[in-house]
């Protein structure tokens, strides 16, 4: 039997999309690892359905229209962007490629985009962050204490990080069946680089009649208030991670928030929540433009970009597709995908008569008979 094969180092010509980074990346990963990347929450309804939610709505193309001095060119929370593929916070990436992070931080300078560090990454942050380069943000969860947070928004801001994702959607781990199939453990090596001193959660008792989870993980979890208070511990932008209904996505705006991330986590939390594309349009038009907005959940194309700016989004976020570049070919694999996957979105503006992201509207989605909308 062969192990996993170790990272390449050049990109073989057949690897031309992030679907197949997807099939490559089953090579150079062990199988539990496997499961943890790949895997969503029971079984896994969201997870096709976010990538399902894509396939099923079409493009409307435009012929003859002039998009000379076209470009994907856009400003977020105060920069300025190439283009609109940020890479969403997804922890351990030692797991991924030895490496780690400090690859997809070098892809993401060298590509123009926003890198969102985990508050589980395994590398220091400061080693990730090149002043006056490009944006890196750091996600944080809510500590059990606020000190704890106080202290990890402290280390993101003298690590020079520009923004900060506070992630609400994942008080509690989910139950991802696959992974616990699989056997997956992290290895004890792999350390939360970034974390204070994990404190042991006070339980509110043990034994019989004692919930999991609302005595001992939910014991402990935030709420709106904590991020009210959050948001008044930094001068940095805070984007709130993991809405999905319109009245959350107002919440967040209420607590001072820079932007929300309409989210399910890659459905890895809660089985049968919608597809975020979905969620989507009633969020767009809650908010009516008061702050950004980032999709993340199922991006894999382009022209998945694109469908999810029609629909409001201001830019997206990818999290499995850059992991799987990451452990085929570390670096280059993560540039190469985002540099494939600003082509094609760049090519959907061209044959859809759009020359800036600002021209994406509704209109050009298919309408017709076919449509799902
Ligand atoms: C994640 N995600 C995540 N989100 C977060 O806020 N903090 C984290 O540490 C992680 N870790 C993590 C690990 C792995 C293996 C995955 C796949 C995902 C969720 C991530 O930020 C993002 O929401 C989803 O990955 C987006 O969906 P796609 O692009 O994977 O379909």
């Amino acid at each position: 039997m062969t192990g996993p094969l170790p990272p390449l180092t050049s990109i073989p010509r057949d690897l031309v999309s992030a679907g197949d980074y997807a099939r490559r990346a089953q090579d150079h990963l062990p199988p539990a690892t496997l499961a943890y990347l790949e895997g969503g929450a029971g079984d896994e309804i969201t997870l096709r359905e976010n990538t399902a939610a894509f396939s099923a709505l079409k493009l409307a193309p435009r012929q003859l229209v002039d998009v000379k001095g076209g470009h994907t060119r856009l400003s977020l929370a105060g920069e300025q962007l190439a283009h609109p593929f940020l890479l969403a916070p997804v922890g351990w990436q030692k797991l991924f490629h030895p490496g780690g992070e400090l690859e997809v931080a070098r892809a993401a300078q060298a590509m123009d985009t926003v890198f969102a560090v985990s508050a589980v990454a395994t590398t220091a942050i400061e080693a990730l962050v090149v002043p006056g380069g490009a944006p890196v943000w750091f996600q944080i969860y809510m500590q059990a204490s606020r000190e704890a947070t106080a202290g990890v928004v402290r280390l993101a801001e003298a690590s020079g990080c520009r923004a900060l994702i506070v992630t609400v959607d994942a008080p509690l781990a989910g139950l991802r069946n696959r992974e616990q199939r699989a056997g997956f453990a992290l290895p004890a090596h792999l350390e939360a680089e970034n974390m204070p001193e994990v404190q042991p959660i006070p339980a509110a008792g043990e034994g019989a009649g004692v919930s999991r989870v609302f005595d001992q993980a939910m014991h402990t979890a935030p709420t709106w208030k904590d991020v009210d208070w959050l948001v008044r511990q930094t001068r940095l932008p805070v984007f709130v991670k993991g809405i999905l209904h319109p009245d959350d996505a107002a919440r967040a705006v209420e607590t001072g928030a820079a932007g929300v991330v309409v989210s399910n986590h890659g459905g890895r939390v809660l089985d049968t929540a919608p597809a975020a594309l979905h969620a989507l349009p009633a969020v767009a038009a809650r908010l009516n433009g008061a702050v950004p907005i980032l999709l993340d959940s199922g991006i894999r194309r382009g022209a998945d970009a694109f469908k999810a700016i029609a629909l409001g989004a201001t830019a997206v976020m990818v999290g499995r597709p850059y992991i799987h570049a990451l452990a085929v070919a570390g670096a280059l694999g993560v540039a190469h995908l985002l540099r494939t996957l600003r082509e094609e979105l760049e090519i959907t503006m061209a044959l859809t008569g759009c020359a800036r992201l600002a021209d994406i509207t509704a209109d050009h989605l298919w309408r017709g008979p076919e449509s799902p909308t």
